[in-house]
């Protein structure tokens, strides 16, 4: 069975590091063409690609034909070390960005294409039949808990899960490595998140399962600054441009959002990026996080002025104030004035500014997060976001657990038929560009 097309052609864009206009160009067809070659399958506008394009693109792009080694070829040399790097001391896990080289992002990335098929419901697969997942959530969580279990069920494997400390026996006093070992014996794979940063990689010591950092107080969130990563580069291919030379800029609470350490470590694996930090005063980023990012040269600014700190963004990344981290710190300084707002983005945002959140957003009457007032606004990507979710977990799972071979050939077609668009205020390119 051969890769999806689309896969195939974001993979030689990703290669070639070329906007869609660009890699158009070079291959010799319309951008027109181009885009119905990257519609989902079964969309009504999407075409087949003619072989001899294939062929072109397999030789400039330097990746084998869309046959069966095209798959096995991806990972033996790339997501083979892709599944070394997301190993620590030989065991397979996901604790922190600084795992990954751009190689290793972009390699994840390639399964994640895999995997699009079955995250929008149109196949199914059983590669992790007889698997089960250990969902350990010590903090409140919708998305992070709720993807990664569906994500594994989607493989084809079940979900245990235990939530807060107080159903776990953690409230009668449990360590954590007693905790981790005895879940060993149960499940197949962790994901642990916690209020305290190294608390997960304490678990991960515990055990020799694939364990995955879902959040560790305020230290990283690693599998949500992928998602985001993944979600800015597709939508940047959709709006002709490449995360290398983007201007970034990051809002809010900087200081205790861990989804912001992981994503600007993550961003500064490219080159040449612009990040604008914009905190106020009590909630700057972390000085070890600015200083590891001023490199490659990344120019980094610093500010308290939300207005002037967006202008030129292609990407507006937006955060809730994470009030359960404060200890003495005030709210002094954080007004409503500090919110990302309709009127806001239309004052000093461009047509194609990204508008990003990891949500949850506080939308309580007088909380100052980014405003529901933007929810019709196409600009707005918090849903592609948290939609990306499921590719991303997906891919995570099959690198760890080492069935990333065998997914393509897994697949088979889903009986039912999910809503053309999820949301009522989906944009018309979502799911489908
Ligand atoms: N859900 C994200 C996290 O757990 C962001 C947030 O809670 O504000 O880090
Ligand atoms: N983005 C995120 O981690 O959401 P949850 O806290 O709901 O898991």
């Amino acid at each position: 069975m051969s890769v999806p097309q689309q896969a195939f052609l974001r993979d030689a864009m990703r290669r070639m590091n070329m906007t869609r206009d660009a890699f158009a160009n070079r291959i010799g067809v319309s951008r027109r063409a181009l885009d119905t070659w990257l519609l989902p399958d079964g969309s009504q506008e999407s075409r087949a690609m003619p072989e001899i394009v294939e062929r072109f693109v397999s030789e400039i792009a330097g990746r084998p034909e869309r046959d069966v080694n095209y798959t096995q070829s991806v990972d033996t040399t790339h997501t083979g070390s892709l599944a070394s790097q997301l190993s620590r001391e030989g065991k397979p896990q996901l604790l922190s960005v600084d795992q990954f080289s751009r190689d290793a992002v972009e390699a994840l990335f390639r399964v994640a294409d895999i995997m699009q098929p079955i995250a929008q419901r149109k196949k199914i697969s059983r590669v992790l039949e007889g698997a089960v997942l250990g969902n350990l959530f010590f903090e409140a969580s919708t998305r992070t808990r709720v993807s990664f279990g569906s994500a594994f069920c989607r493989l084809g494997g079940s979900v245990c899960d235990t939530t807060g400390f107080t159903f776990s026996s953690m409230a009668k006093g449990e360590s954590i490595y007693d905790t981790s070992r005895v879940m060993s014996g149960y499940v197949d794979a962790l994901v642990v998140r916690h209020p305290e940063q190294g608390a997960v990689a304490e678990f991960a010591r515990a055990t020799n399962l694939p364990v995955i950092n879902g959040g560790d107080g305020p230290g990283e969130h690693p599998s949500q600054a992928l998602l985001d990563l993944y979600t800015i580069q597709r939508e940047f291919s959709r709006l002709g441009k490449i995360v290398d030379g983007a201007h970034i800029a990051l809002v809010g609470d900087l200081k205790y959002g861990r989804t912001v350490h992981s994503l600007t470590k993550l961003l500064a694996l490219y080159r040449g990026i612009k990040f604008t930090l914009i905190s106020p005063r009590a909630l700057e980023m972390p000085a070890y996080i600015v200083e590891q990012i001023s490199r490659n040269g990344h120019v980094i600014e610093q500010t308290h002025e939300l207005a002037a700190g967006l202008r030129g963004a292609d990407v507006v990344y937006a955060t809730r104030i994470q009030k359960e981290r404060f200890t003495d710190e005030s709210f002094e300084g954080y007004t409503p004035d500090f919110q990302i707002n309709q009127a806001l983005v239309e004052s000093v945002c461009k047509r194609d500014t990204l508008i990003m959140h990891p949500l949850p957003r506080d939308s309580r009457p007088g909380a100052n997060d980014l405003s529901t007032d933007l929810n019709h606004d196409p600009r707005l990507a918090i849903f592609r976001q948290t939609d990306n979710g499921i590719p991303i977990r997906m891919a995570i799972f099959a690198v760890l657990l080492g069935v990333e071979n065998q997914v393509q050939h897994s697949m088979r077609d889903a009986a039912w038929r999910p809503p053309a668009y999820l949301g009522p205020d989906d944009a018309p390119f979502h799911g489908v560009d």
